[in-house]
Parts: structure tokens; C-alpha cells; sequence
């Protein structure tokens, strides 16, 4: 497995970060220690986690089975829902306990929430660097004015700076090539990136006309029946350029996300031994600047500021922090 410099951290991690949503809740524990263990021989040494994740289960599977190996790994964790300072204070201290280490290496506010106060924010999570609990910290799903905008009252303050954004991105997802990624570029943000495969439909795993198979996390997101009827043309043209040159379409969605300038590494969800098995493969995989846009016209998705998920609102919202005083 390749390696990459990470944003301005100074900090070296693998090119591909395991995400382990999927631990306790479509793998059990004996198949992600498994996961685990191959990750650590094919050089896989960047692991993302969350409290979120099954409340608090899928820490507590991986507190378990690192034991003896937390060392290795370069681990991400997420402030549990909300975004103030008490939150942030506890929240690391349970997800420690649940992860049986005394730090992680990056913390990370999971989502922006309305009316949040950055300033309290980012004190809190100096608070979590200054107690050595965290080594660095960032915040996903952040619009870049937002991320800007912490980072420009942590420099007032001496504070630790937000590193690193993680977003949704991939074939269809683009919206972060508007100003996430050229922030990133400009001020050596780290980007980490999500639903590479579009939660298995860039993968192979759905195949337009076909009933959604029985084990797969189709049946329940409704999401990707819906990707499905809008992007069975492209997910068809995908199959077939991956035939074409003898790889899994998952490789091709995956190349295409790393290929891309201000990516720092996509996390790539595994549920089996197998499907990490694949993905680290795609890892060898460098797409020519023709080849990536044959993939990007399969799917015409419109670069425009939207993402995926809950992101539209958040990039407009007002609300989301309280008018600077005038000074
Ligand atoms: N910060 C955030 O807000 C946020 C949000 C979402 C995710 N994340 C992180 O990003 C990671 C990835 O997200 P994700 O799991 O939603 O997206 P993803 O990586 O696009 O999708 C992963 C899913 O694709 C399927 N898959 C993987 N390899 C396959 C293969 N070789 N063949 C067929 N199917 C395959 C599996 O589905 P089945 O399980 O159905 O087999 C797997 O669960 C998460 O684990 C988490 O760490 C962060």
C-alpha cells in the first residue's frame, strides 16, 4: 500500500483509510478482527471511526480487537452528535475508554449543527490536544467558509487548527470540487472522503434490472434503489470499461476518487474479508487523465456547489453561527 503525506500534519498515513462503519453492524466481530489483521499486513494503517456507529459499539469492537496493535494504526474518531464544549469533553473521554487507548490520532466534529458556537468549539477541542487526548483535530461535512472561519478564531487564539475536512465524494457526489478541494489545496487541508463506492453501487454489488441481492445494505438504504433507477445507464457503463481492462468497477470508482488533486485518501467501507481484499487491490490502480473523464461522462453529474446527504443546507445556512459583533 501506497503512502501519503497528510494535509500540513507533517504526519505520513496509508493511501487507503479502512472505514469501519460497518463493525457490529454487517460484520461481526471474529470478521473484523480478520479485517483488521489484513489491513495491518497489506500496510492498511489508517483506520475512521465514529461514537456514532452502532452508539458507540463499533469503538468498542475495535477497543477489542487492537489490542496489541493500537500502535500501528493512525485512528480517527468523531465527537458523539453534538458540537459544544461539554459534548466535545466527554465525548472523547467515553470514546478513549470504548477504543482502550489514552489518545487518538485525529478528532473530528461529525456534523455542523444549527446555531453552534465555533469559538466554544474549537476550545473545547484545543482543550482535547492541549490534555494530549488528541493529536490533531478536524470537522467533516464542513463547508469551507465554516472551516475558514474556526480556523481564523484558533489562530487568535493560539488554538489547535482544524486539519482535515471529510466529505462525501465520488462519480456522482462532486460537490467539493467547487471550493472544498481548492481550499484544500491552498491552505494544505487534509481531505478524507467518503461513499467512494456509493455504498456498493459503484462496486458491482447492484446491476440495474436486477432485484437488489438479499444481503446487502440495499435492502434497507433506500438510497440506492433510488441511485439505481437514476444511474443504471452509467453504473452499465462502468461494468463494461472495467471488463474492458480486466479490473472490479469498484477499482475503477475508487482510482477515480484518489486520482484527484486535493484528495488526500478516499475511506473505503468494508463489510467482508473479501471486499477488503478488492479494495486494497484497486489501490494499484492509476487511472490516465482520459481514462477519468470516459468514467466522469458515464455519469454527467453536474459539478455545482451541492453534495450529497444533508450538505445543501448546511453550505447556506445563517443559522448555523451568530453574526460577528462589530467591533
Ligand atoms: N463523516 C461522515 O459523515 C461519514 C459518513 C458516512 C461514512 N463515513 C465513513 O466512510 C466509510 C465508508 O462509507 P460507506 O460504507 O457509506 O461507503 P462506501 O465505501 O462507498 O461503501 C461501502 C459498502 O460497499 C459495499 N462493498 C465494498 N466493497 C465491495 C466489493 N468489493 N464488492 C461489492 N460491494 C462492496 C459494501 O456493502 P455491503 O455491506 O452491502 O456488502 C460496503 O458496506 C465508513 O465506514 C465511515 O468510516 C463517514
Amino acid at each position: 500500500m501506497k503512502t501519503i503525506s497528510f494535509g500540513s500534519t507533517g504526519e505520513t498515513v496509508s493511501r487507503m483509510c479502512l472505514g469501519t462503519m460497518m463493525f457490529g453492524r454487517r460484520c461481526d466481530e471474529r470478521e473484523a478482527d480478520a479485517i483488521l489483521g489484513l489491513a495491518l499486513d497489506r500496510g492498511v494503517t489508517f483506520l475512521d471511526t465514529a461514537a456514532m456507529y452502532e452508539n458507540g459499539e463499533t469503538e468498542a469492537i475495535l477497543g477489542r480487537i487492537l489490542a496489541g496493535r493500537r500502535d500501528r494504526f493512525f485512528i480517527t474518531t468523531k465527537v458523539h452528535r453534538s458540537v459544544d464544549g461539554a459534548t466535545i469533553r466527554a465525548s472523547i473521554d467515553e470514546s478513549l475508554a470504548r477504543l482502550r487507548t489514552d489518545h487518538v490520532d485525529l478528532y473530528m466534529i461529525h456534523w455542523p449543527a444549527t446555531g453552534m458556537r465555533p469559538a466554544e468549539m474549537m476550545e473545547a477541542l484545543n482543550d482535547v490536544v492541549a490534555a494530549g487526548k488528541a493529536r490533531f483535530v478536524g470537522f467533516c461535512n464542513c463547508p469551507a467558509w465554516l472551516f475558514a472561519h474556526c480556523n481564523r478564531i484558533a489562530a487568535e487564539n493560539g488554538w489547535a487548527p482544524l486539519v482535515c475536512n471529510q466529505l462525501p465524494y465520488n462519480l456522482l457526489e462532486r460537490g467539493i470540487e467547487v471550493e472544498i478541494l481548492p481550499q484544500a489545496v491552498a491552505e494544505g487541508v487534509a481531505i478524507t472522503t467518503y461513499r467512494a463506492l456509493l455504498a456498493g453501487l459503484l462496486a458491482g454489488k447492484y446491476r440495474p434490472g436486477e432485484p437488489l441481492p438479499s444481503d446487502a445494505r440495499g435492502q434497507t438504504d433506500a438510497r440506492i434503489g433510488d441511485w439505481l433507477s437514476r444511474y443504471g445507464e452509467g453504473v452499465a457503463k462502468l461494468h463494461a470499461m472495467a471488463a474492458e481492462m480486466g479490473v472490479q468497477p469498484g477499482h475503477l470508482a475508487t482510482a477515480w476518487v484518489y486520482g484527484r488533486e486535493g484528495v488526500s485518501t478516499p475511506i473505503v467501507g468494508v463489510s467482508s474479508l473479501e471486499q477488503l481484499r478488492s479494495a486494497i487491490d484497486g489501490f494499484e490502480l492509476e487511472l490516465a487523465a482520459e481514462q477519468r473523464d470516459r468514467l466522469s461522462s458515464f455519469f454527467g453529474a453536474e459539478v455545482k456547489e451541492e453534495a450529497g446527504g444533508r450538505f445543501p443546507e448546511l453550505r447556506r445556512s445563517f443559522e448555523l453561527v451568530s453574526p460577528r459583533p462589530a467591533e
